[in-house]
C-alpha cells in the first residue's frame, strides 16, 4: 500500500526468526520496509522499486543440495544488498565465494574487531553483537574486502564497495547487538540513500487516499470489539469515508466491567460513528446455561458471535466491504515462504467464514503495520491511551474465565474482581509493563472467616504475565504490596468472594487463559 508513496526497502525471508524484525528496524529509521518470501522473482522485487535489498537469515545450511536462492538477477538490478547471517553466507557462495561447517559454532556475545573504515560500521563504537550461526564463510567472492573479524570467524564483516554488496555474520537487529541498529541505519540512509519520510502521518495520507480510491461511495463494515486493531482500523476508515463506514459492537454479555458503555460512548458519540449496537447479553447466557466444557463453551460463544453479528449487519443496508483489523505478521506468516496465498481472514478475529449471501471483500487498512505501529497510528487517530495500550482481551471474554457455569451473577462478581486488579496494577504504575492480566472465577468454594462471620464463599485467582508475542509467556512477579492491596480489596468488597490466589504458571506448560 505505503510503498508507491514512499522511499522502500525489501527484506528477503530466508526463514529466520528476526525477519519481521529486521523489517521493524528499518521503519525505525523513518522507511518503509516490505518483507517478500526468499524466492520472489527479481521482477516482483523491481515492482516495488525498492532503494536497497536485505538477505534475512536463516536455518538452513548453503551447502545443501535444496538451500534456499533468491533469483540470482538480484544481484544485477544495480542497488545495495546487505546480507545477514545465512544471508551473507548465500551470497558469498552465489557470488564466488566459500562456506564451511566448521567444528566450533557460535552463538552468544562476540566483540568484533575492525579492519578498515566501512560506512556501515560509521558512528558505531559498541562492538559488542550477537552470533548465532553454524556455517562461516571462508573464502569470499571477488571484489569483497574484510571489514571485520571475531576470534572464531574470519569474515564477520565482508563488503564489496563498487557494487554497494555488504554481508553481516552477526544479527545486527537483535537487541544483544548493541549499536546494530546503527548499522541498518547506515546501510538504509548512506548506502541506500533512502528517504527517511516514512511516519503515522505519512501512512494516514496515503491510507485515506487508498481507501477512498478503493470504497468509491460504497458502505464498509466493520466490527467492532474494543480491542486495540479493530478500534484503529475503524477510526482510520472513519476518517476516510466518514458516514459510509457502519461499526457492529457485539454485547455478548461476557464483556468487562463498563465495557458496552465505553464503547458506545467514545466511538458512537466522542467519534460520531454509525454504530450498530447489538445487545445480546441474554441469549448468550442462555445458550451457556448448564454449560462447563471449555471447548463446548468457546464453540456456542463463537458461533453465536457470528449469527448476531451477521443478523446486526443485515440491518445496516447495503454493504460492499468487511473492514479487519489483519496485521503485517498475520499477512506475513499466512504467507508460506513457498509462494502460499498472501492474505487470509483472521478465524479468531470472532468473524467466521462469510455466509454465503454476503458477498464482501474484505478492507484490511492495517495490513502493512506491526502492532506498535498500529498503537502509534491510534495515537496519531486520537484514540485514548488507555485504549491503545490495551491488554489482549479474547473473543470468548470473561466466559472462558468463569471456570465451570457461566451465569450472571458470576459474571458480575468477575467483572468486578477484574476490574479491581487492573485498577490497582494501574495505580502501581505496572499496567504497561505486563502483557496481560486476568482474573479467573474457580468453580470451588472455601471456607473464610469475614468479620465474625464463618463464610463459604468462591475463589478467584489472578494471572499476570509477561510475554512478546503470547507464544510463550512468564509469570510477574507482582510486588506483594499490590498482590496484597488486590486480595484485600477483593475479599472486602466484591461479595460471594472470601479466597484470592496469584497463578504462578508459565506458558508453557499453562496457557495464558484458563480455558
Ligand atoms: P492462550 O490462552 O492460548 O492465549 O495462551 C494466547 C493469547 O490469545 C488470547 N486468546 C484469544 N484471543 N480470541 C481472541 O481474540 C480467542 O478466542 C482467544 N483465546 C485466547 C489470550 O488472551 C492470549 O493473549
Amino acid at each position: 500500500m505505503a510503498a508507491r508513496h514512499h522511499d522502500t526497502i525489501v527484506v528477503l525471508d530466508f526463514g529466520a526468526q528476526y525477519s519481521q524484525l529486521i523489517a521493524r528496524r528499518v521503519r525505525e529509521c523513518g522507511v518503509y520496509s516490505e518483507i517478500l518470501p526468499f524466492n520472489a522473482k527479481a521482477s516482483e522485487i523491481a515492482a516495488l522499486q525498492p532503494k536497497g535489498i536485505i538477505f534475512s537469515g536463516g536455518p538452513a545450511s548453503v551447502n545443501t543440495p535444496s538451500s534456499p536462492r533468491p533469483d540470482e538477477a538480484v544481484f544485477s538490478m544495480g542497488i545495495p544488498i546487505l546480507g545477514i547471517c545465512y544471508g551473507l553466507q548465500v551470497m558469498s557462495v552465489m557470488l564466488g565465494g566459500e562456506v564451511v561447517c566448521p567444528e566450533k559454532k557460535e552463538y552468544g556475545i562476540a566483540s568484533i574487531n575492525l579492519t578498515r573504515p566501512s560506512l556501515l560500521f560509521k558512528g558505531v563504537k559498541d562492538m559488542s553483537v550477537w552470533m548465532s550461526h553454524g556455517d562461516s564463510v571462508v573464502r569470499i567472492p571477488h571484489g569483497f574486502d574484510t571489514v571485520a573479524y571475531t576470534q572464531n570467524c574470519p569474515y564477520t564483516a565482508i563488503e564489496d564497495e563498487r557494487r554497494r554488496f555488504y554481508g553481516l555474520q552477526f544479527h545486527p537487529e537483535v537487541v544483544h547487538s548493541k549499536e546494530g541498529h546503527l548499522m541498518i541505519r547506515n546501510f538504509v540512509i548512506d548506502i541506500c540513500r533512502a528517504e527517511n519520510d516514512w511516519n503515522m502521518g505519512s501512512f494516514i495520507d496515503s491510507a485515506v487516499e487508498e481507501i477512498r480510491a478503493r470504497v468509491g461511495s460504497r458502505q464498509v463494515l466493520c466490527g467492532l470489539s474494543g480491542g486495540v486493531d479493530s478500534s484503529v482500523a475503524a477510526l482510520l476508515i472513519h476518517k476516510a469515508i466518514g458516514d459510509q463506514l457502519v461499526c457492529v459492537f457485539v454485547n455478548n454479555g461476557m464483556l468487562r466491567k463498563n465495557e458496552a458503555e465505553n464503547v458506545l460512548n467514545l466511538f458512537g458519540k466522542h467519534f460520531n460513528m454509525r454504530l450498530e449496537y447489538a445487545d445480546a447479553e441474554e441469549a448468550f447466557l442462555s445458550a451457556l446455561k448448564g454449560v462447563t466444557d471449555p471447548e463446548s463453551k468457546r464453540k456456542i460463544i463463537g458461533k453465536l458471535f457470528v449469527d448476531t453479528f451477521y443478523s446486526a449487519a443485515r440491518k445496516c443496508g447495503d454493504i460492499s466491504f468487511l473492514a479487519q483489523g489483519t496485521l503485517y505478521p498475520d499477512v506475513v506468516e499466512s504467507r508460506s515462504v513457498l509462494g502460499g496465498p498472501s492474505s487470509t481472514i483472521k478465524s479468531h478475529h470472532n468473524v467466521g467464514g462469510l455466509p454465503e449471501d454476503l458477498k464482501w471483500e474484505l478492507l484490511e487498512p492495517l495490513k502493512d503495520l506491526f502492532k506498535d505501529e498500529v498503537r502509534s497510528l491510534g495515537k496519531a487517530l486520537g484514540l485514548p491511551d488507555e485504549l491503545v495500550n490495551r491488554h489482549p482481551f479474547p473473543g470468548p471474554g470473561l466466559g472462558v474465565r468463569c471456570i465451570g457455569e457461566v451465569t450472571k451473577i458470576r459474571l458480575d462478581t468477575l467483572r468486578e474482581i477484574d476490574a479491581i486488579f487492573i485498577e490497582e496494577i494501574r495505580k502501581a504504575g505496572l499496567y504497561n509493563k505486563i502483557w496481560q492480566a486476568l482474573a479467573d472465577l474457580l468453580p470451588v468454594k472455601s471456607v473464610g472467616v469475614q468479620g465474625d462471620e464463618r463464610t463459604y464463599r468462591e475463589v478467584c485467582t489472578l494471572r499476570a504475565v509477561t510475554s512478546e508475542d503470547a507464544m510463550t509467556a512468564d509469570w510477574y512477579r507482582m510486588p506483594y504490596d499490590v498482590m496484597q492491596r488486590c486480595a484485600s480489596r477483593i475479599c472486602n468488597e466484591v461479595a460471594g468472594v472470601n479466597r484470592v490466589l496469584y497463578d504462578i504458571t508459565s506458558k508453557p506448560p499453562g496457557t495464558i487463559e484458563w480455558e
